[in-house]
């Protein structure tokens, strides 16, 4: 694994200023420093994208196939109920895990559901920014496919 990107979905962007009781008071910015000097100790190499749509995060997959060994995604509420990307991470055939900065199955009963999960080599919900951490260090574990 030398080569990761981390992606995020909608309203990730907000990180900081949205809802900081679920998702904390960092910003993405800083989130996603503190992934990549994780990521170095390892000897990984982190790339990172955020869209808002779920067209941007799905091209993003796609061109990710020939660049890199391994995904992290957070994909916020496309997670409940994007089949579309769904099937992107299913095509692309990179390992892909799951991270949610809250604990989804603890919250409203539609985060309850992802339709990501059957696609993914796993799930992490509920460690705040660690999550990306846990992730990061179960794909270490995977090869590329
Ligand atoms: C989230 C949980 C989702 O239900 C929500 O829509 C998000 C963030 C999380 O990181 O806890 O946008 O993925």
């Amino acid at each position: 694994m030398k080569k990761v990107l981390i992606m995020n979905g909608p309203n990730l962007n907000l990180l900081g200023e949205r809802e900081p009781d679920h998702y904390g008071k960092d910003t993405l910015e800083s989130v996603q420093k503190r992934i990549a000097v994780y990521a170095a100790k390892y000897g990984v190499e982190t790339m990172f994208f955020q869209s808002n749509s779920e067209g941007g995060l799905i091209d993003r997959l796609h061109q990710a196939r020939q660049e890199v060994d391994g995904v992290v995604l957070n994909a916020g509420a496309y997670t409940h109920y994007s089949y579309a990307l769904r099937d992107a991470i299913a095509a692309v055939r990179l390992p892909v895990v799951e991270v949610h900065l809250s604990n989804i199955h603890a919250r409203e009963e539609f985060r309850h559901t992802s339709v990501l999960a059957p696609v993914c080599k796993g799930q992490i919900s509920g460690f705040g920014v660690d999550s990306y951490l846990l992730g990061l260090q179960a794909l270490l574990g995977f090869e590329t496919e």
